[in-house]
């Protein structure tokens, strides 16, 4: 325990830094059109990941300083072999109030029972189209149905909240949208749109972007959206609901609704490199000082210089995109 260090994670701009989201591979059992480009990326080779313990005891110095809320992600974060124990752990570690998952859900049906006994309760499920046809172009493997029935399971199982993720792409989901939202009304599903953000490489572009005030307009026949105030430990998403709704609808606008001045996140890389920014490829190691067998107060100097260098906003203009190069999979989201 590193003594008195609780909430030195506030940034240069003052904003308090307490949630650490924690991409454990960079691989995935799918390949969606705005994610992987043509030529494949090299995988990360197996030693080049993080491996559990490490994770662990990166998530341990962080809650130390102040982590309450971490979220696991990937690449498909369900791939990798031993993630159920993993959870469990992570799940353990005292002072961390909120561990949550982000998944493709293509491996959720079958393994609900497992990440519920490992201690999450509340899940993102990323899903871009309700369409068998669509859903099998877009990412390469026929499994809609599957995806489907493990977001049911999960509602079943007593998940709650069960977030939907959509990454609204012209020319491919303009035309669901309204469908996503009525699902917030008969499901207690918190259904939130995304634009999409151009970083790293894909294979397609999706010109002109559909940014939020479009997507707005577009459910706007359903009914009137009405704001829902934010909770403790909410993200960068806006939320409303629905007149007699059961779920939520939230916009993710990075583009167009600059969020910077609330963001309360730090990203480590599945090959352990600590981002302060997700739209910055600025990063800082923490693998080769814990190869090294640093001490946890030399972690922690390394996550306190990280929130040092967050920068106060990004750049990712609508017209000119400063480019991050890096792949949205290795950082997780
Ligand atoms: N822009 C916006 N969202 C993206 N995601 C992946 N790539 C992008 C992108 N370029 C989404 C995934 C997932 C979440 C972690 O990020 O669909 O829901
Ligand atoms: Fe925060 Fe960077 Fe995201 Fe802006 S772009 S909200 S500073 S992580």
């Amino acid at each position: 325990m590193l003594p008195n260090r609780k909430l030195k994670l506030i940034d240069a701009y003052n904003r308090q830094l307490n949630y650490l989201r924690i991409s454990i591979t960079d691989r995935c059992n799918l390949r969606c059109v705005y994610c992987v480009p043509h030529d494949l990326i090299p995988r990360l080779p197996h030693d080049e990941i993080l491996r559990y313990e490490e994770i662990l005891r990166i998530a341990r110095v962080g809650v130390d300083l102040g982590i309450s809320k971490v979220r696991v992600t990937g690449g498909e974060p369900l791939v990798r072999k031993g993630v159920y124990e993993f959870l469990a752990h992570l799940t353990q570690i005292n002072g961390l109030a909120d561990v949550a998952l982000t998944t493709n859900g293509i491996f959720l049906k079958e393994n609900i029972e497992k990440i519920k006994s490992a201690g999450i309760r509340r899940i993102n499920i990323s899903l871009d189209t309700l369409d068998r046809k669509k859903y099998a172009q877009t990412t390469g493997v026929d499994k809609f149905q599957q995806v489907w029935e493990g977001i049911e399971l999960a509602r079943n199982s007593g998940f709650y909240p069960i977030k939907i993720n959509v990454v609204a792409l012209r020319g491919i989901n303009a035309d669901e949208l309204t469908n996503f939202a009525k699902l917030s009304i008969s499901y207690p599903f918190h259904i939130r749109f995304i634009e999409y953000m151009p970083i790293g490489k894909s294979r397609m572009t999706f010109e002109p972007p559909l940014l939020i005030p479009e997507i707005k307009e577009r459910i706007s026949s359903i009914g009137k959206l009405a704001h829902v105030k934010k909770g403790r430990y909410d993200g960068p998403a806006e939320r409303f609901k629905f007149e007699g709704a059961q779920g939520e609808i939230g916009f993710i606008g990075a583009l167009s609704h600059h969020f910077c001045d609330a963001c309360n996140r730090l990203r480590l890389t599945a090959s352990g490199q600590l981002r302060p920014c997700l739209l910055s490829d600025h990063q800082l190691d923490l693998k080769l000082p814990l190869r090294n067998g640093c001490s946890d107060k030399e972690l922690a100097d390394i996550l306190l210089a990280a929130v040092r260098t967050k920068p106060s906003n990004h750049n990712l203009a609508i017209k000119d995109p400063v480019g991050v190069h890096c792949q949205m999979s290795s950082i997780g989201g």
